[in-house]
């Protein structure tokens, strides 16, 4: 466990969650100080109420939000364990810094209890902030070619036992528009680093799928210039995934021969700056990667503000020169995900098809931990196979409409439902720290 400073720190200004009072029932403000405040912090903190004219009211209402400032003696002993992950909700007003220490502290949560806690916490946070839709996005594979040698991938260049191959325009297109008609509302265009395609030539193909109904447009399709992300952008791009994979610059030039984590920070900041929701995300259980690496690569997301992030287990593939090391670890992938989702409560976290490849029930686990996003496969049948990131991907099992109407299936029997609207991350300026009662953020857009 990590016994350093405790993730409350003095005069911090917080919004104290009402409903994580005994579970929702409603509370009284002196039962609240005398008991709750020395039952999460077993009266090593030292709690005040500071905005006066709420402390007025003797009764609380589940869902209420109370602008407090809670002090630390700096004398006090940390708080551990469980106490630590209801203390982190009670001082989560969305916007409260959570540092890397903080970080690194939540993701050490020891099996049991506090484990169990720090999902619970993050599944009540995607609850307040992103509501219970899920939103549904369908990814066409459209090339394994890759210029990159990134250590752990199968599409890696040096790997010629891989058969490559691209897609015609015509046949993108026609896979985006089953998409369409089958019902998914965002089409993610996804490929290796495969400069054959011409800024113009993806340009070309974003308006395509565009002009076939009002969808968003996802890229995936790695490093490119300011210039050719702008070009993109123009012809009507909403969304970008480059993954950052490590936040260590160390591990991250061992393991992307040729790159750096500079430039690929510097393209994640030039897709900002022109407009598009950018995703990043990383890889759990890397060689080399330690939990410090882990609260780096979380605090990476927040850095950049990433309005999307997928966080996956490693998987070794054969054919890389990764083949011998085990696979990441299912539970750290749930914590980090359950950690990022507090530090960004309001970014979509999707459930990796990486985790659903280790797990058959990974996507019910990642969307009880913060996840609100499924990505199903809807690359052509013939091509599937040869995406091979990694062997056996659970996407090889989706259905070709990508499984949409079992998925639906699926998220009501665990009380979530299909998102019927495009799945945007709220802007910025329209972000506020909703109450229980006005999360149903389907409605605000
Ligand atoms: N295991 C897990 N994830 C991998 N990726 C690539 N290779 C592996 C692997 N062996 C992920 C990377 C990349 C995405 C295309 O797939 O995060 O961004
Ligand atoms: Fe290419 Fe991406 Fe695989 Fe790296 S992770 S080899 S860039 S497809």
């Amino acid at each position: 466990m990590y016994e350093g400073p405790s993730p409350v720190r003095n005069g911090r200004r917080a919004f104290l969650l009402v409903s994580n009072i005994r579970g929702g029932e409603t509370g009284n403000i002196q039962a609240f100080k005398q008991t709750e405040v020395s039952r999460v912090c077993q009266g090593r903190v030292h709690a005040t109420i500071a905005d006066r004219r709420e402390l007025a009211k003797t009764a609380l209402t589940p869902g209420e939000l109370i602008d407090t400032s809670i002090h630390l003696d700096e004398s006090t002993e940390p708080v551990t364990g469980q106490d630590m992950f209801a203390l982190t909700e009670i001082c989560h007003d969305g916007f409260i810094e959570l540092d890397v220490r903080d970080i690194a502290r939540m993701l050490q949560a020891r099996p049991g209890d506090e484990t169990e806690s720090l999902f619970a916490c993050a599944d009540r946070i995607r609850k307040r902030f992103v509501g219970d839709s899920v939103h549904i996005r369908g990814i066409i594979e459209f090339s394994n070619y890759c210029v990159r040698n990134c250590l752990y991938c199968g599409l890696r260049r040096d790997n010629h036992k891989l058969s490559r191959y691209r897609m015609t325009p015509d046949e993108i297109l026609t896979a985006s528009q089953n998409g369409i008609q089958s019902g998914y509302r965002t089409i993610v265009l996804q490929s290796g680093e495969d400069p054959y395609y011409s800024a113009q030539d993806i340009a070309l193909i974003v308006e395509g799928i565009k002009s076939f109904r009002d969808v968003a447009v996802t890229l995936s399709i790695g490093e490119r210039a300011r210039s050719e992300y702008a070009a993109m952008r123009s012809a009507g791009a909403d969304r970008f995934l480059l993954k950052h994979e490590t936040a260590d610059a160390k591990l991250y030039q061992q393991l992307h021969p040729g790159a750096s984590l500079k430039t690929r920070v510097e393209c994640l900041q030039n897709l900002k700056s022109l407009g598009f929701q950018v995703g990043s995300g990383f890889i759990v259980g890397l060689p080399g990667q330690d939990i410090s690496t882990i609260a780096e690569d979380i605090a990476l997301l927040k850095l950049l503000d990433c309005d999307m992030a997928g966080i996956g287990p490693f998987i070794p593939h054969p054919d890389t020169p990764l083949a011998s090391y085990p696979a990441g670890d299912v539970t750290m992938t749930l914590k980090a995900l359950a950690v990022a989702r507090q530090a960004l409560p309001y970014a979509n976290f999707p459930v990796t098809t990486a985790l659903s490849t280790l797990r058959q029930d990974g996507r019910q686990l990642a969307l009880s931990c913060g996840g609100n996003v499924i990505m199903p496969n809807i690359t052509p049948a013939k091509y599937r196979a040869l995406y091979e990131i990694y062997p056996d991907s659970a996407s090889l099992k989706d259905p070709e409409d990508g499984g949409i109407r079992e998925i639906a299936g699926m998220l009501k029997a665990i009380g979530r439902e299909v998102s019927t609207t495009k799945g945007d991350t709220l802007p910025k300026e329209r972000r506020s720290i909703p109450t229980v009662d006005s999360n149903n953020h389907e409605r605000m857009r």
